[in-house]
């Protein structure tokens, strides 16, 4: 059995092709960019809407299959932009419909923990789950996966890539932060904001955009910026591994493509003995493989949808997720 999935949540159209033995075959992607990083939901999906059929040809190539080699057809469902979620569905719907297969929609966030778990030797962990939109804590616990603390406010991803649009260098802003954090020399206090299980990071960027203005020096901010922050994922990270007696983590999300935050949550996993496991950065980014594979979990557990009524979930939660796969 191979299947064909399709991740359209944002700003990354991908297709990936999975065996039922996990083997990936292709993971091919575009993404929407721009100079000043702003995404307007329609240019998106007119994006991707404009390279599917190339990507989709790519993944082909790449996995030295024709259309009609696939058996089984998976599209990110939610959450996420619906305008770019809907190029994904009828894509989905589409091929489906023409190569008369099952369709399936799955969740993109539990994509990124089950594609980890194959990718790695994790078994039973607590992900971080930290990326532009979505910043969450995920376990499976009771028969669900259970969201046990999220952001408040923005994405991780987000609260960088705002900042480095403060400090004028550049989009995305991560990866210019890590870079520009090595320099820094001085810890600034930045307000640190847990709540229970939860974090937020409206406060401290309001509270970096003051300090810019003043010209505190920017190495010692983006140092100081990622310590707070990243402090905060880990220790909520530690909070609920404790609670739900799991001895593992793992990592998704574009913003777990950082080396100090890969750093300080193997420090803390060493410090419990736990294992910390990461997937390579292809992965951690949002891809269409992780998407293939979660459709190929669930119609191995005998899930079927009726391809008429499959309908977009662009506010769809982790814990609505009925997870009989496990
Ligand atoms: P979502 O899954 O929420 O729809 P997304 O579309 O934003 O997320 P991802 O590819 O998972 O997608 O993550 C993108 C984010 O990751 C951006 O905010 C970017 O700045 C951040 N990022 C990428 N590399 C790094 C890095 N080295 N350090 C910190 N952040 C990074
Ligand atoms: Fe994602």
């Amino acid at each position: 059995m191979i299947c064909l999935g399709i991740e359209s949540t944002a700003h990354t159209f991908g297709i990936g092709i999975v065996t039922d033995k996990g083997k990936i075959l292709a993971n091919e992607k575009s993404v929407f960019t721009t100079k000043t990083g702003g995404m307007i939901p329609k240019e998106v999906a007119e994006h991707h809407e404009k390279v599917a059929e190339e990507v989709i040809e790519k993944a082909l190539v790449k996995a030295g299959l024709k259309l009609e080699d696939i058996n089984l057809i998976s599209f990110s469902q939610g959450p996420g932009l619906s305008p770019s979620l809907i190029v994904g569905m009828n894509k989905a719907k589409e091929l489906a419909g023409k190569l008369k297969i099952p369709l399936i929609g799955v969740n993109h966030c539990i994509s990124h923990l089950e594609v980890g778990s194959l990718l790695t030797k994790a078994k039973d962990s607590v992900l971080l789950y930290a990326s532009g939109v979505n910043t969450q804590i995920i376990a499976f616990e009771g028969g669900k996966y259970r969201i046990f603390g999220e952001t408040l406010d923005i994405g991780i991803g987000n609260f960088l890539d705002s900042a480095a649009r403060e400090m004028k260098i550049g989009f995305p802003g991560g990866p210019k932060i890590e870079a520009l954090a090595k320099k820094g020399k001085r810890y600034i206090e930045l307000p640190y904001s847990v709540k229970g299980m939860d974090v937020s990071f409206g406060g401290m960027l309001t509270n970096i955009k003051q300090k810019i203005k003043k010209g505190f020096s920017k190495e010692d901010l983006a140092f100081s910026m990622q310590e707070t922050a990243f402090a905060m994922l880990v220790e909520v990270s530690e909070r609920a591994m404790a609670h739900c007696n799991k001895k593992e983590l793992l990592l998704g999300g574009g913003v777990c493509c950082n080396k100090r935050l890969q750093e300080m949550a193997k420090q803390m996993c060493k410090d419990r003995e736990a294992e910390c496991f990461i997937p390579p950065n292809e992965f951690l980014v949002d891809n269409a493989a992780m998407i293939a594979w979660l459709g190929i979990i669930e119609h191995k557990a005998g899930i079927k949808q009726e391809t008429e009524i499959i309908d977009i979930k662009p506010y769809w939660r982790t814990d609505q997720v009925d997870a009989v796969w496990r």
